[in-house]
């Protein structure tokens, strides 16, 4: 079937892969990328797939409800996979009404474009789809209670071999919500208003919580591409607190190819954790990242250790989180394809062969747009 589909923040990190994929994977379904191009939204993220036929470009604030609805209707939209969100923690911190804006009254926005346009048709919400992409955030934080690790419960192929978990919970998708930084309550709220949808009007719709990712084309602001970023100038690499906070990790393919599953085969209604059992602590995994570094870049080993400081911590810096995905493996039967230190050295080789891409969202021109955004 001919699929029109609305994928939005397709600019960003994520949304790049996913953009990409379903660009590549469907030529016979129309994709169109709406994003607003903040500071983490950039073209050049999409320059191999900008001319294929079945792909359109759509500069727009998911905010701006008049817009949107325009949009969703001149396309005759099927289907939206939600991506666009102010994704950043520490900007959350210095300013939470930009994460309420986007991320809440925007979710609103396209919800209520789509129910208005989709009602207005014949077969009203038949084969239509609100596809919501968030975070595992939004389930708060869980304790560290093995800080020195346990042989994981779970395993799967994103874990190394000798792979620890740090603690006994994990995060289900019955676990109750409860967010601490404003991106989270922000990322929480939007997908309360997108059940509500659901349960309220009948809007078709899925809602899937993913663990943290790390990739190309991640912005450098958030942990792996700043610090690979950071010793490429020898710059130091900040480390939060301890640096005892453990984060679950997944390679982006790994995710897009979930959502790609998911939007497919997955059931109206459900909710779906994504993660590969694949946790770390923050200073376990930034040695990794300057090892390798290091013998990409030819330096001896360890040359980039002295790098590292210690500074003051987040403020309400969330301890561990912790993904269980057995519900998307056992009925969809999705597994992640690379084991993080595979996936590593394929980040690293991307940043150091694309020092162009870095140097561009890193430099005076760029920085002076988005922060100029940020006033
Ligand atoms: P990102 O910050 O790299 O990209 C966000 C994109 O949204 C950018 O292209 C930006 O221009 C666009 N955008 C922001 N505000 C907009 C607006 N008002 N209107 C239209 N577009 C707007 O984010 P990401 O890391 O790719 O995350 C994508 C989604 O996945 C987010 O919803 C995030 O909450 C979720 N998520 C991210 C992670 C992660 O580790 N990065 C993990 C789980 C879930
Ligand atoms: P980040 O990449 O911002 O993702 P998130 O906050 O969504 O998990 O941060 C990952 C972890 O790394 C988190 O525990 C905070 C920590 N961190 C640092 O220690 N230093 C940094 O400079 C950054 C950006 C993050």
């Amino acid at each position: 079937m001919k699929r029109k589909i609305l994928i939005t923040g397709g600019a960003g990190f994520i949304g790049s892969h996913v953009v990409r994929l379903f660009v590549n994977k469907y030529p016979e379904y129309n994709i169109v990328n709406l994003d607003k191009l903040t500071y983490a939204g950039n073209l050049a993220n999409l320059k191999d797939i900008e001319d294929k036929s079945n792909y359109t470009f759509v500069k727009a604030d998911i905010a701006d409800f008049d817009c949107i609805r325009r949009i969703i209707s001149e396309y005759q939209i099927d289907g939206i996979i939600h991506l666009a969100a102010e994704s950043h923690v520490d900007r959350s911190i210095k300013d939470p009404f930009t994460f309420a804006r986007t991320n809440v009254m925007g979710t609103l926005s396209l919800l209520q474009a789509a129910k208005e346009y989709w009602e207005s048709l014949p077969e009203k919400y038949t084969g239509k789809l609100f596809y919501h992409i968030s975070t595992d955030e939004v389930y708060g934080a869980l304790e560290l209670t093995h800080p020195k690790g346990v042989p994981a419960p779970f395993t799967t192929k994103a874990s190394s071999k000798d792979d620890m978990a740090y603690g006994t919970e994990f995060f289900l998708e019955t676990t109750k919500y409860n967010p601490h930084s404003p991106y989270s309550a922000s990322k929480a709220s939007s997908d309360h208003f997108v059940r509500a949808y659901h349960d309220t009007y009948g809007m078709p719709s899925i809602v899937t919580n993913c663990s943290n990712n790390y990739g190309p084309y991640q912005f450098p602001e958030k942990l792996i591409p700043l610090f690979i970023n950071n010793i490429r100038h020898g710059k130091p690499l900040p480390v939060y607190g301890k640096g005892e906070n453990v984060r679950d990790w997944l390679f982006v393919e790994d995710h897009a190819r979930a959502i790609d599953l998911i939007f497919h085969r997955g059931e109206i209604a459900e909710t779906y954790n994504i993660g590969g059992f694949n946790e770390w602590k923050n200073i376990d995994i930034i040695k990794v990242v300057i090892n390798t570094v290091d013998r990409l870049l030819g330096n001896s080993p360890g040359h980039s250790y002295g790098l590292i400081t210690y500074v003051a911590d987040r403020l309400g810096h969330d301890m561990r989180y912790a993904i269980d995905s057995r519900k998307l493996q056992s009925e969809l039967g999705w597994e992640p394809s690379l084991q993080f230190e595979e996936g590593i050295e394929k980040t690293v080789r991307w940043y150091l062969d694309n020092q162009d891409w870095l140097d561009n969202v890193t430099s005076g021109e760029y920085r002076q747009y988005y922060e100029g955004m940020y006033k």
